[in-house]
C-alpha cells in the first residue's frame, strides 16, 4: 500500500491545523479510515502469487498427508489469510473454523482462502467480525462450494420453525465483507406452491459488500440481500420463487441470473415501505436466462423498486413483467422500471401499465456506483478483468 508513507504525514499537518483551529473531533478524517483499509479493493478479493506458490511448493514436496498446519501468514499487502483445507493441509478444514479464527472486533482485513472442495455446513460471519474476504481460485469458482439444505418448516428441537431467514448456507452479519470464486448453494428444491419450502442460499444483512463471480445456487428464495450498499459483479444467481429478494440497496452488474421456475416465479421481491427509504435492486448490463417464465419482480414492500437496465432478457419473463401482490394500492408507490433492455424477454407490449419504461434521465440513479454509494467504501482503480462477461 504505497499511500501509507503518505498518509502520516498528513495527518500530521491536519494535527497542527486542527490543534490551532481547537477542534479535536475532527480528526477522525477520511484518511484515517483509509489507513485502516475500511474500503474494499481488488487486492481484498485476491491472494497473491507468491502466497499461492509457497503453499503449492509445500503440497508438491512429498509432504502429502504428514504435512503440519501452518501458522496463518500474511498476504503482500499485510492481510492475514487463513487457509481453509478439507484434507487438513490448511489452517482449518471448515469455513465456520476459520471465520471462527479471526477476533472479535478486528480492524485489519482477513482473507479466508478456501481451496477446492464440497464444504457440507452452515457459515455465519457475525456482525462482530468485519473485514473478512472468502477466496477461492477463480478456475474452480463450480468446484468450490460451501452448501447446506435448511428450509424454512424445518424445526428446532423446542418445535418451533426456522422460518426463511435462518435457512441460508451462508450468513454474512458484518460490514465490508468481499467474496470471489465461490459457489454458494442451498439444495432444497422447492416444487411450485409447495409450503416451507423457503431455503436461501445466502444472506447478507451487513453493510458494504462485495462479490464478485461468485454461484448462489438455490430455489425459492435463494439470495436474501437483506440490507446494505452491495455491489454484484459477475455473479450468478439461480433460482425460481422471488429468488433475489430482501431490503438492501444492490447495484448487480454483469450477473447471470438464471430462472428454473416452472409455471409460477419471480427474480426479485423487494421490501421497501416508504418513499424516503434508499433501498432498491438495480440490474444493470445482465443476462436473464433460464428455464421458466417469471415476473421481473414482486411487490413485497409497499414502495418496492426494482430497475433493469441495458439487459438482455430471454423468453423467460412473463408478458405482463410485474406483479404487486394482489395489493393494488402498490401500483402507484412501487417503482419497477425498465431501460434499454433487449431479447424476447424485454418486449413491453404485455406489461403491467404501472411499470414504466424508463428514459435514460430516469435510469441514471440506477446505472453507476452512485446508487450504492460506492465512492464511499469500494476503491477498483483497474478494469475488472478481462474475462468475458457471463463466462462463469
Ligand atoms: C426455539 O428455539 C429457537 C432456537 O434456540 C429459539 O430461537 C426460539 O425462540 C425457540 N422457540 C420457543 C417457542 O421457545
Ligand atoms: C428498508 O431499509 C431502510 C433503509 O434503507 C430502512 O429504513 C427500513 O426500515 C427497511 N425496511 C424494511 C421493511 O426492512
Ligand atoms: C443499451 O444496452 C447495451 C447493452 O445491451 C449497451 O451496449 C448500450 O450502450 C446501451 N445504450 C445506452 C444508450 O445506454
Amino acid at each position: 500500500m504505497k499511500a501509507k508513507a503518505f498518509i502520516p504525514s498528513v495527518s500530521f499537518l491536519c494535527f497542527w491545523v486542527l490543534l490551532g483551529l481547537g477542534t479535536s473531533g475532527l480528526l477522525q478524517s477520511d484518511d484515517a479510515d483509509n489507513e485502516l483499509g475500511r474500503y474494499i479493493s481488488w487486492e481484498d478479493l485476491s491472494v497473491a502469487k507468491d502466497f499461492r506458490r509457497e503453499r503449492n511448493l509445500k503440497h508438491d514436496n512429498g509432504v502429502g498427508q504428514e504435512y503440519l498446519a501452518p501458522a496463518p501468514s500474511n498476504d503482500e499487502d499485510g492481510s492475514r489469510v487463513i487457509v481453509v483445507e478439507k484434507n487438513g493441509r490448511g489452517d482449518s478444514v471448515t469455513v465456520q473454523g476459520a471465520v471462527d479464527m479471526v477476533p472479535e472486533g478486528n480492524s485489519q482485513r482477513v482473507k479466508i482462502f478456501i481451496q477446492p472442495g464440497i464444504y457440507r455446513e452452515k457459515v455465519i460471519v457475525p456482525s462482530t467480525k468485519p473485514y473478512i474476504s472468502f477466496i477461492g481460485h477463480q478456475s474452480y469458482v463450480g468446484k468450490t462450494v460451501i452448501t447446506w439444505s435448511d428450509k424454512a418448516s424445518d424445526r428446532y428441537t423446542n418445535g418451533s420453525e426456522i422460518g426463511t431467514f435462518r435457512t441460508a448456507t451462508v450468513r454474512v452479519d458484518s460490514d465490508f465483507f468481499c467474496a470471489t470464486a465461490i459457489t454458494i448453494k442451498n439444495t432444497v428444491v422447492a416444487e411450485p406452491g409447495e409450503i416451507g419450502k423457503q431455503a436461501a442460499a445466502l444472506r447478507i444483512t451487513g453493510d458494504k459488500s462485495m462479490l464478485y463471480k461468485v454461484r448462489v445456487l438455490g430455489s425459492q428464495d435463494t439470495l436474501n440481500d437483506e440490507s446494505g450498499s452491495h455491489y454484484f459483479l459477475k455473479c450468478y444467481i439461480e433460482g425460481n420463487v422471488d429468488f433475489i429478494f430482501g431490503n438492501a440497496t444492490s447495484l448487480y452488474r454483469d450477473c447471470y441470473i438464471r430462472s428454473t421456475a416452472e409455471g409460477i416465479g419471480s427474480i426479485a421481491a423487494h421490501h421497501r415501505d416508504a418513499e424516503s427509504e434508499n433501498s432498491g435492486f438495480s440490474f444493470v448490463n445482465c443476462y436473464i436466462g433460464g428455464t421458466g417464465k417469471v415476473y421481473l419482480a414482486r411487490a413485497w414492500g409497499t414502495h418496492s423498486r426494482v430497475v433493469y437496465s441495458n439487459c438482455y432478457m430471454a423468453d423467460v419473463i412473463k408478458p405482463s413483467g410485474w406483479d404487486d401482490w394482489e395489493d393494488k394500492a402498490r401500483d402507484s408507490e412501487v417503482l419497477f422500471g425498465e431501460y434499454n433492455c433487449t431479447g424476447k424477454g424485454a418486449d413491453r407490449t404485455g406489461r403491467v401499465p404501472w411499470s414504466k419504461s424508463l428514459t435514460q434521465d430516469d435510469a441514471k440513479p440506477f446505472l453507476g456506483m452512485k446508487f450504492i454509494s460506492g465512492d464511499k467504501w469500494l476503491r477498483l482503480k483497474t478494469s475488472d478483468n478481462k474475462n468475458s462477461q457471463w463466462s462463469i
